[in-house]
């Protein structure tokens, strides 16, 4: 299904951003330097692409349109889902605490922890999503829900990010991943 496959093509940008803030941190934890423009952009990407822009897709419209359809909140898994979008909220900005530390110093043992957790909880949401939730999304939903779900993803990327924003994040995830996985 069209709005499905969108969520999906998100994802594999999310699980490779994930890989490149496992490296990044891994190395601010044993004092390798990392440009704070690159700190910036991880953080960015994943407050406004992942959080503001495809957890709001999925909390705003994919999982309503869900459960209008007959999917339960609990047994449907999203409940679940929320309270996992929820954690990931707490984790990056464990993340923000640590990088800023205490009188200037900061925290990388925590920058690297709450990192691992947070890539941990991705991982393993969106192998549920996956394989779990939108299949059940592509058998339940009709074509006019599907056709509304794409009407409401559309509007929500160009108020939250826009199209410039969108290719900034793209030549990001370039840039990191030729730097930090090859
Ligand atoms: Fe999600
Ligand atoms: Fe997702």
């Amino acid at each position: 299904m069209q709005a499905t496959n969108e969520l999906i093509l998100e994802h594999q940008d999310i699980e490779l951003m994930l890989e490149i803030l496992k490296t990044v941190s891994t190395r601010l934890l044993d004092g390798g330097a990392v440009p704070p423009e690159h700190i910036e952009g991880i953080l960015d990407f994943l407050t406004v692409f992942v959080d503001k822009c495809h957890h709001g897709k999925e909390e705003k419209y994919l999982f309503r349109a869900m459960e209008a359809a007959g999917v339960d909140h609990i047994t449907g898994h999203i409940g679940v889902l929320i309270y996992e979008h929820e954690q990931g909220r707490i984790h990056i900005a464990r993340i923000k605490k640590g990088l800023a530390g205490t009188s200037g110093v900061p925290d990388m043992a925590e920058v690297q922890a709450a990192a691992a957790d947070y890539v941990e909880l991705m991982v393993q949401h969106i192998t549920t999503e996956n394989t779990d939730v939108f299949p059940v999304a592509d058998r339940m939903l009709d074509a006019g829900a599907v056709a509304k779900l794409c009407e409401n993803f559309e509007k929500l990327e160009r108020e939250m990010i826009g199209a410039e924003k969108h290719e900034e994040f793209h030549a990001l995830l370039d840039t990191l991943q030729d730097l930090y996985l090859k």
